[in-house]
């Protein structure tokens, strides 16, 4: 299967992109593996002529809103996050109405439909940066209430925030955490923004998964509790075999993250197979939302 979709990379002159979270086997035969903000930006240089992404929808359509031109698959249309789907359109239209004028910061985990009414987009890796770079002293963070808390202890601006969250991360809590750290209690605590508060405060390093990654490298400890969904295990480990990683609860895992099989990778490059692409409407001005984002 491996050899087949290698040939079938070349043949149709693809790229495939993969999220820290996606099973072992799908990473191992990508071109490149990051977290959110290095696959939109690998996915806005690519020569490609189809960017394959093995992650969820969000991510396939912010490739599609960077390269118009190129063909967008995703090899599963079932693959999904729950925190996207809890912010619509219409709901931001109506929460702006009763808030004074402000900009909305949007995390890159939402629909295209909703980056298009968004100043500017952040993913975990650079939302203190996105919000710090704005002129306004108010600002409105969606879809992520954990995120956007996060944010708001680490700037001076007033930090509105939409009642989403990670269904993965938000379900880890302070008691998980202790209970990892009675057991390993030299390891050093990594946890994702998108984790709640109170589980944040007892973090070593707040970062996103390719920054828990980084951190591991560069850090003198050798055990770490790993506070993000348990697919990051595999990168992390291997990129770093010295050292020992526990999962800060067994049930961190994003079942929209694990539909993609080596199969489902191969029938939709041999038949171009769950194409996405956003519309026109759509894509110019989520476009100025995630470039702004990028220049950044
Ligand atoms: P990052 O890879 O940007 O840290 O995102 C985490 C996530 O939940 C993606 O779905
Ligand atoms: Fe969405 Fe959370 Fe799954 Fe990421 S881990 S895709 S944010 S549900």
């Amino acid at each position: 299967m491996t050899n087949k979709i290698k040939l079938l990379l070349k043949e149709k002159n693809a790229v495939l992109l993969a999220h820290n979270y996606q099973p072992p086997e799908i990473q191992e035969i990508a071109d490149l593996c990051g977290d959110s903000l290095e696959l939109s930006i690998k996915a806005s240089k690519t020569d490609a002529d189809v960017i394959l992404f093995c992650g969820v929808h969000f991510m396939a359509e912010t490739a599609s809103i960077l390269s118009p031109e190129k063909t967008v698959l995703l090899p599963r249309q079932d693959a999904g996050c729950p925190m996207a789907d809890m912010i619509t359109p219409d709901a931001l239209t109506a929460k702006l109405k009763e808030l004074p004028p402000m900009p909305v910061v949007t995390y890159v985990n939402s629909p295209a439909s909703v980056k298009a009414l968004s100043t500017i987009c952040c993913t975990s890796a650079n939302a203190v940066k996105v919000v710090n770079s704005l002129p306004d002293d108010e600002v409105l963070m969606a879809p992520d209430r954990n995120l956007a808390q996060y944010t708001a202890a680490n700037t001076a601006k007033k930090i509105h925030f939409w009642e989403g969250y990670c269904p993965i991360h938000d379900r880890l809590t302070p008691e998980d955490v202790q209970k990892v750290r009675q057991a390993h209690p030299d390891a050093v605590f990594m946890a994702h923004p998108e984790c709640r508060p109170e589980v944040l405060e007892l973090a070593d390093t707040i970062v996103s998964t390719s920054g828990m990654i980084r951190y591991a490298a560069e850090s003198e400890s050798n055990e770490f509790i790993v506070g993000t969904e348990a697919g990051l295990l595999h990168p992390i480990q291997k990129a770093n075999p010295g050292k020992k990683f526990f999962p800060a609860s067994a049930a961190m895992i994003c079942p929209d993250m694990k539909v993609i099989t080596l199969e489902d990778v191969a029938r939709s490059l041999e038949f171009m197979e769950g194409v996405v692409k956003v519309p026109e409407d759509i894509r110019v001005p989520a476009l100025k939302a995630v470039e702004r984002m990028i220049n950044l």
